[in-house]
């Protein structure tokens, strides 16, 4: 019966290292991810989930200016935050890496030597904006002037923030540098592009044999590659990023989305090493038969399936270093925040400038990491934007987690050490209804499975809610508060069906409350595993020290929460 364990690669998008994590971050890349990842671990799959700062781009070097602080400072801060947040909150990464890393940067210029092999990079000359007091090419965030089209003031860099209107930065009256203020003046400057057209037939294939792919990434995707794709800059006019290896381009780096994936490379890489088997991630990377998911918000979608994609197509064409493809680019809508303002309530989007945001740390200072992560997979935008409410989170916490889930298991593991001094073993004969209720659940079972494998996570814990009220249903119809005088035996054996139930409701929970699994164990060690897994029923369960796993979340501490948003909103 030994089935052969599939190949895992799972990565969550590369967060920039320039502030702490916020749930719109978590809802988009990583709690899905992690969820996906807990499952397949728990089916015993062989998986690799890695991520990692991503340490370049403007938005670092911006944050390093405003601060006075190197950029490499800049990074390993926020790694370092960032690290212990995902820890805090139980995203159990194989590895979380950096892409400021000596590693990486080789692994991005051994990208970069097989493209120019294989005739994908060409040079160009284009104009870009100089600032002649700092000495340097400014990228546009960094410049500002008066909107051609609506004279507006203080329009960006390639975009007026007042009219909407898109143009090149050496379009702007009067454009300044952000830093200093100074004038700013257009240049000629060289790059090095990678030539996507040359991809353009290879991807549209690609994609479209991707049959399980949601059909709105595919058809957003194919829609693109036909209205023809342009060849990219790759390199730019920055001091901060990865070194390319090319005469004449000593003072540039590498754009950050050129290195960016590459970083799911090297982190693999860094995880092989920590282990003590530097070739291991070639197993995961270059062998047939890995699927490889990228799981983030629909932002970084064009990245991944179009660059990404052909990056790897053309590193691997000599057969050296022969990358597969990614598997699915799992992609998620958007989270807006509910705030109460004058009790009126109204969903705003988030500011991270603003601090109208809610931070992982911050949210984790006030309540565990299970009933976060519960409400928020509850709330995954799957299919469409999605608002994050504090009241809401109190409400499926307090009624779906506790009211259905925890109440099931408490009033199971209570009676079983309160009336059965914690013993249960199995009964000579099973009822009618135990025999039902076990189809059902196995029913149910493979509907999580093809969920969670869709992967649908949030589709999936509703199927793990409908465990639940079944489970609640079987309890209530064996009423052993009323059976347990008159036919102790029959109570037993419905207590005993009950634990079989608890079990299969255990290892379904294990992608949203982990810690409470485990908690779990130490007084009910189980067998922890879906019915249609068992083989044959277990000799006996047990049940020792049982505890609540959860505590409700009380109306004063939401109403702290609100105010915190509303603060940030109003001030
Ligand atoms: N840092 C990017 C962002 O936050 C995402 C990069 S995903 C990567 O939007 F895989 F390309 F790194
Ligand atoms: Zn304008």
């Amino acid at each position: 019966m030994e089935e052969r364990r599939q190949r895992y690669l799972v990565t969550s998008a590369l967060p920039y290292a320039n502030g702490p994590l916020h749930v719109g971050q978590i809802v988009g890349a990583y709690l899905p991810a992690d969820a996906f990842v807990r499952y397949l671990r728990t089916r015993g799959e062989d998986v690799v989930y890695v991520c990692g700062t991503d340490d370049h781009g403007v938005p670092i070097t911006l944050r390093a200016e405003r601060e006075g602080k190197d950029p490499k400072e800049v990074v390993n801060y926020w790694w370092a935050h960032m690290n212990e947040t995902f820890g805090r909150l139980g995203i159990s990464f194989d590895n979380f890496s950096q892409t400021s890393t000596e590693v990486h940067a080789r692994n991005t210029q051994l990208f970069y030597r097989k493209l120019k092999e294989g005739g994908y990079i060409s040079e160009a000359e284009s104009q870009q904006m100089y600032s002649p007091s700092e000495g340097r090419f400014l990228p546009d965030r960094y410049v500002e002037g008066t909107c051609p089209v609506c004279g507006y003031k203080e329009a960006r860099g390639d975009q007026c923030d007042n009219c909407g209107s898109w143009y090149e930065a050496y379009e702007l009256i009067e454009p300044h540098s952000k830093v200093t203020g100074g004038p700013v003046e257009v240049r000629e400057t060289t790059h090095l592009y990678l030539n996507l057209p040359q991809f353009s037939d290879r991807l549209r294939k690609y994609i479209n044999g991707q049959e399980h792919w949601r059909s709105s990434v595919k058809n957003f995707i194919l829609g693109i590659i036909d209205s023809g794709l342009e060849k990219r800059p790759i390199t730019r006019d920055i001091s901060w990023g990865v070194p390319v290896p090319e005469p004449g381009f000593e003072d540039k780096r590498f754009y950050v989305w050129f290195d960016a994936c590459i970083g799911y490379v090297s982190s693999t890489a860094e995880w092989a090493e920590k282990l003590g088997e530097p070739d291991r991630w070639r197993e995961y990377w270059q062998e047939p038969g890995t699927k490889m998911f990228h799981f983030l918000a629909k932002d970084n979608t064009v990245f991944h399936t179009t660059m990404w994609p052909a990056q790897l197509m053309g590193v691997g064409e000599d057969g050296e270093e022969p990358f597969i493809l990614p598997y699915d680019v799992p992609a998620n809508e958007f989270m807006n925040l509910e705030v109460v303002v004058d009790g009126e309530r109204r969903a705003m989007q988030m500011s991270t400038s603003r601090n109208l945001a809610v931070w992982v740390h911050e949210a984790l200072d006030r309540f565990p990491a299970d009933p976060l992560r519960f409400y928020l997979a509850s709330n995954l935008p799957e299919t469409g934007d999605v608002v994050f409410s504090w009241r809401d989170f109190q409400i499926r916490v307090n009624s779906d987690l506790i009211g259905n889930l925890g109440n099931y298991i408490n009033r199971v593991l209570s009676f079983v050490e309160k009336y059965f001094e914690g013993e249960l073993p199995r009964p000579e004969s099973l009822s009618e209804e135990a025999s039902e209720v076990f189809a059902d659940f196995k029913a149910l079972e493979a509907r999580f499975e093809q969920r969670m494998m869709a992967p649908r996570p949030r589709d999936a814990l509703g199927e793990l809610l409908a465990m639940g009220r079944r489970a609640n249903r079987f309890f209530d119809a064996a009423a052993p508060w009323k059976t347990r005088k008159e036919n102790p035996e029959q109570t037993r054996a419905d207590l005993y069906a009950c634990c079989v139930l608890l079990g299969s409701i255990a290892y379904h929970m294990v992608p949203y409350v982990p810690n409470a699994v485990e908690r779990l164990q130490s007084f009910f060690p189980g067998p922890i595993s879906r019915i249609s897994d068992l083989d044959g029923l277990p000799n006996e369960y047990r049940v020792k020290g049982a505890k609540p796993l959860f505590k409700r979340i009380e109306d004063p501490e939401v109403a702290d929460a609100e105010e915190r948003l509303a603060k940030a909103a109003t001030g």
